[in-house]
Parts: C-alpha cells; sequence; structure tokens
C-alpha cells in the first residue's frame, strides 16, 4: 500500500579505517556519519551531493552489501540487525540496485535473457520455462522486444543496457529500488527516456526509490522528497517542492545555482561553489561548509550546526533564516 513506510534509517553512519602511508599512521573516514529518514512505499527519495559525499556507501548499507558502523536501519518494519537469518534473505530481495556504469554492471558473456533469469535461479524455486515467462514479461516492461533476450549486452546502447538493468533488478518484485546515479552516464536526450520508464515503472509496481545523483536537475521529476549530502552528513532535507522552491542551506543553493538545467527564474542568487571539496580524512571542523560558504560567520568554525526544522524541512545551518 503505498504511503506505508518501507525503509528507515536513524543515526546510520558506516565509518572506513584507512592507512594513510608510511609513518601516518591509520585514520577514520566517516564516509556516512548519522543519516535519518524514512521513505514510504511508491515514493521516491533523492540523495543528491558532490563525488565522496557518501552516496554510494548509504546505497551500499541499503542494500546490505556492508554493515552499518552505527545507527539503525529497517526495511519494511525489520530491523537487518536483528533479524533472523531466514528473514534476512527475504529482506535482502526487497531491495534491488541499479548501478551507474551500463557497461560493467552486465555480463558480457551473458544472453540477456540469462542475466534476467539469474535473480530467480538463486532465489526461486521456478522452472526454466517460468523464469523464461517473466523474463519476456520484465523485457517488454522496460520498452524492449522478447528478442533482445537472445542477445548480448554489448549489441545494446548504454541506454538500452539501462533497461536491461532495471529489468534484471525488478524480477525479483523488489518494493525498494537503489538507483546509483542511474542516468549520470547516459546523453542527456536517453537520460529523460530512462527518467520516464522509471517513474512508469514506479506507477506500475508502486515500488520505492532511493534515487542517487549528483545532478539536482536529474532528480526534479522523480523526487517526493530531497536529501543534500556533503561529507558525509545531511545538511538540507525535507519535501523536494519545499526545497525546489527555495533551498536555505547555502550549499543547496550553490548546487541548484551550478545546474544549469534547473529553471533560470528559481534558481537561487548565483553564489557558485567556490573552493575545493576538503579532505574527508579532515573534514573542517564545526560546520563542514564553513570552508566554502559565503555566509560563514565565526559561530560556523565553533559550533556544529545542528539539522532543525526551518520553513518546512531539515537543515543544518546557522543562519537558514538569512536565506528566506
Ligand atoms: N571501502 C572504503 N574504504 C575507505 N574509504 C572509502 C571506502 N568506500 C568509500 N570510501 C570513502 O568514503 C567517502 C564516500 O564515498 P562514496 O563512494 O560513498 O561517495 P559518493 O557520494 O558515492 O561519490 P561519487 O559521486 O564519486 O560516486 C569517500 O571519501 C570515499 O573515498
Ligand atoms: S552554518 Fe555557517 S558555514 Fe555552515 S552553511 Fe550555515 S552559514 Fe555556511
Ligand atoms: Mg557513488
Amino acid at each position: 500500500m503505498t504511503g506505508e513506510i518501507i525503509l528507515e534509517a536513524r543515526d546510520l553512519a558506516r565509518h572506513y579505517e584507512v592507512t594513510r602511508g608510511f609513518l601516518k599512521g591509520k585514520a577514520t573516514v566517516k564516509a556516512l556519519d548519522g543519516v535519518s529518514f524514512t521513505l514510504a512505499r511508491g515514493r521516491s527519495l533523492a540523495v543528491v551531493g558532490e563525488s565522496g559525499c557518501g552516496k554510494s556507501t548509504l546505497a551500499r548499507l541499503v542494500t546490505m552489501i556492508e554493515r552499518p558502523t552505527r545507527g539503525h536501519l529497517a526495511i519494511n518494519g525489520h530491523d537487518i540487525a536483528t533479524a533472523h537469518k531466514s528473514d534476512v534473505a527475504a529482506l535482502r530481495d526487497q531491495v534491488q540496485i541499479v548501478f551507474q556504469d551500463p557497461y560493467g554492471s552486465l555480463n558480457p558473456r551473458r544472453k540477456v535473457g540469462a542475466i534476467l533469469a539469474e535473480p530467480l535461479v538463486v532465489n526461486r524455486s521456478m522452472s526454466g520455462g517460468e523464469r523464461r515467462d517473466l523474463a519476456r514479461q520484465m523485457i517488454t516492461k522496460v520498452g524492449l522486444r522478447p528478442e533482445h533476450l537472445n542477445r548480448y549486452p554489448h549489441m545494446f546502447s548504454g541506454g538500452q543496457r539501462q533497461r536491461i538493468a532495471v529489468a534484471r533488478a525488478l524480477m525479483l518484485n523488489p518494493a525498494i529500488v537503489v538507483a546509483d546515479e542511474p542516468v549520470s552516464a547516459l546523453d542527456i536526450s536517453v537520460q529523460a527516456q530512462v527518467l520516464n520508464l522509471l517513474d512508469d515503472l514506479q506507477t506500475e509496481f508502486d515500488l520505492a526509490y532511493l534515487f542517487i545523483s549528483h545532478d539536482l536537475s536529474v532528480v526534479r521529476h522523480i523526487a517526493d522528497e530531497v536529501m543534500v549530502m556533503y561529507l558525509g552528513r545531511p545538511v538540507e532535507q525535507g519535501p523536494a517542492k519545499t526545497i525546489f522552491a527555495g533551498a536555505r542551506h547555502p550549499y543547496t543553493r550553490a548546487l541548484m545555482a551550478s545546474t544549469p538545467r534547473v529553471d533560470p527564474k528559481k534558481r537561487a542568487e548565483r553564489v557558485p561553489l567556490k573552493g575545493e571539496l576538503p579532505s574527508p580524512l579532515s573534514p573542517p571542523k564545526a560546520c563542514a561548509f564553513h570552508t566554502r560558504c559565503p555566509l560563514a560567520t565565526d559561530i560556523c568554525k565553533t559550533d556544529t550546526p545542528p539539522l532543525r526544522d526551518v520553513a518546512g524541512r531539515l537543515v543544518a545551518c546557522h543562519h537558514a533564516e538569512k536565506t528566506g
């Protein structure tokens, strides 16, 4: 049923120990450091931010490829940390992923039919005939044809391969699809087609999307909720309509200003993103954005801004009232 919470994260974190090289010793990268959200069935949460902000790390936690360092993650009401072993496989089936790279994500030695049937071989007791029937149905759902099942991935364009990857993700009838930059490698014209397809499939199968992109304009039409991240932490999150109508965090505003395809009339005054992204090994203290922020004052360098409610969304900024 649409509306029911299908995915919930509370204070979710993933840290990595890394060796900084000879004599420098070990350091911790806080790839994800305290993310909370809920996602309802049939809805989309867009996760946005520059390279290295922790988007794919979040994807790996939600798809259970990795375990969190801290925090709570529940799929369909089941906490993955405490779920029975026998339930974990079923929870995994509920979450499927589509990756950015349409060239690397499909096995080049297998025909599309075998690629689509593969999740069923592993996870379902079905006859070969039943698997082929389902693959035939799914390939047409993504706008390709049954005869395409007999071809190899290299015989398709990037956009078609992404359709195949989407079909594969849907074979187990998941409730949640994590799409990690699903159109970033595609030409602009093809991006729109794949986004439209994802939109149609969401309605047809009541899918919840965790939609990851570095590009705000890509998520604009698909997102119900938006979470903007900077160096592993959310800086602004809330309803997409509210945020696109007027972002309050200086980082979100800078992202919008540097996104050419966001309607210029709705674009915040141009405050382009200045300076380099700091090293995630030693992020700036207090507000991590202060080294690049046009509104930074002394308090930004000494006090971490809490994520708080401002004008209908959450913002982690001491001066969020000034950007209204
Ligand atoms: N296995 C790992 N070991 C050490 N550091 C890691 C590991 N995985 C990710 N990181 C670091 O964690 C941070 C977040 O990485 P992540 O891949 O989640 O970013 P991202 O937002 O997906 O970036 P991109 O847009 O480039 O895909 C980066 O600084 C990255 O170098
Ligand atoms: S807290 Fe300060 S430095 Fe951080 S985003 Fe807000 S104004 Fe900028
Ligand atoms: Mg990534």
